[in-house]
């Protein structure tokens, strides 16, 4: 049983299947006349549509990269060509490090400031301390859509429109929210959203939105001869991954015959709130201590248990789950009471209530 979404899904077969045979009948470049290469753009092609339709915004405003993190240190850099020594960046606590070493990285390099958002004693982004550190040289506010370590969802509207009261950035790491949540990047006002299909069923494989008219503004890093549009292109420096786009476009046909993500994210909150209710009392989960506000994707401790010692019991007993110290979101880290590892445990779709309920019942076991 898989209770481990936070750090990567499971993949239906039409997937790899879609993989498999892009290699097996659309292995060629594009731009040839003969049939193959005819194939490889209708793989792009669909591949942008589908992203388009997944994140809500056009199809030319989609970017694809390895996976978040390396779009993250490529579009971190592309953005900030014009920016000026002393100019400030935010990031949050919440943020997992694949969202934030771009930025300490960046400002090694450039002489920019970093400063970080706090979160409340719930652990939700501290909006107040935002409104706080905001001022004329941030460019940027960097933050998760949800976190990866304590599930807690982040009022992106609001940290959008602090953002660009100053002029700023919206940049968000949307690995976790978009692998729950339906998406509509206009919605949440952001200008950056970086997602990764291998976190929603998909193959290994980056996606991201970047507004229209900034992505115009950005001088790329590409090889002259190659396509500048449409405009999301030029920041896909070489030769795109075809046969994981291939995939990435079957993996949003399968979320879209489940029922599409609206269905899937009131589904995983019933699911998580039977985890919650069901959870024994030697339980101490960290954050948020109902569904309002969170995906389900729990951390917690059992009391007299160790961590690491309840999920090599629990691999034991058929669930996949894991415990560590610091899921690399090193702000909130400094935040979390437990001395060693904590117990992550994270629903998806797939994952049913009767799982939910036997795997409850070896935590209870588990702490006697
Ligand atoms: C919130 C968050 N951000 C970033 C990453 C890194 O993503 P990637 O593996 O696509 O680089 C992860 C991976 O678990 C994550 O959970």
């Amino acid at each position: 049983m898989f209770l481990d979404a936070p750090g990567g899904s499971q993949v239906p077969d039409e997937v790899g299947d879609a993989i498999a045979r892009a290699l097996r009948e659309a292995s060629a470049n594009i731009g040839a006349n003969y049939e193959t290469s005819k194939r490889v753009e209708h793989v792009l092609a669909t591949a942008r549509a589908d992203a388009g339709r997944f994140l809500n915004c056009s199809p030319d405003d989609v970017i694809f990269g390895t996976n978040m993190t390396v779009l993250d240190f490529t579009l971190s850099r592309t953005a900030s060509r014009d920016w000026k020594e002393g100019d400030r960046i935010l990031v949050s606590r919440l943020d997992h490090d694949g969202g934030v070493a771009p930025w300490i990285e960046l400002a090694a390099d450039r002489g920019f400031e970093v400063d970080w958002i706090d979160v409340t004693q719930d652990l939700r982004l501290d909006l107040d301390d935002l409104e706080r550190k905001l001022d004329e040289r941030v460019r940027v506010v960097a933050c998760v859509a949800s976190s990866n370590a304590v599930g807690t969802i982040v009022d992106l509207p609001r940290v959008s429109e602090l953002a660009h009261e100053v002029g700023a950035l919206t940049w968000v790491d949307a690995v976790q929210y978009a692998a729950h949540e339906p998406v509509d990047v206009q919605a949440l006002g952001c200008d950056v959203f970086i997602a990764s299909a291998y976190k929603f069923c998909g193959p290994h494989l980056g996606v991201a939105y970047g507004r229209h008219e900034l992505l115009e503004s950005w001088r790329p890093y590409k090889a002259r001869p190659a396509q500048s549009e449409p405009v999301g292109r030029r920041f896909e420096p070489g030769t795109a991954p075809y046969e994981l786009l291939a995939g990435f476009s079957a993996t949003i046909a399968y979320l879209e015959s489940i029922g599409g993500m609206q269905a899937l994210a009131a589904y995983e909150r019933e699911l998580g709130q039977r985890f919650l209710d069901g959870l024994p009392n030697s339980a101490t989960v960290y954050g948020l201590q109902t569904m309002e506000g969170r995906i389900a994707t729990f951390l917690l401790n059992l009391e007299g248990v160790p961590a690491a010692d309840a999920a090599l019991r629990l691999a034991e007993r058929g669930y996949g789950v894991w415990a560590h110290d610091n899921w690399y979101s090193l702000g909130l880290r400094e935040k979390l009471p437990y001395p060693q590892d904590a117990l992550r445990v994270g629903l998806i779709h797939y994952n049913t209530a009767e799982e939910i309920d036997g795997f409850l019942s070896e935590l209870s076991h588990l702490s006697k």
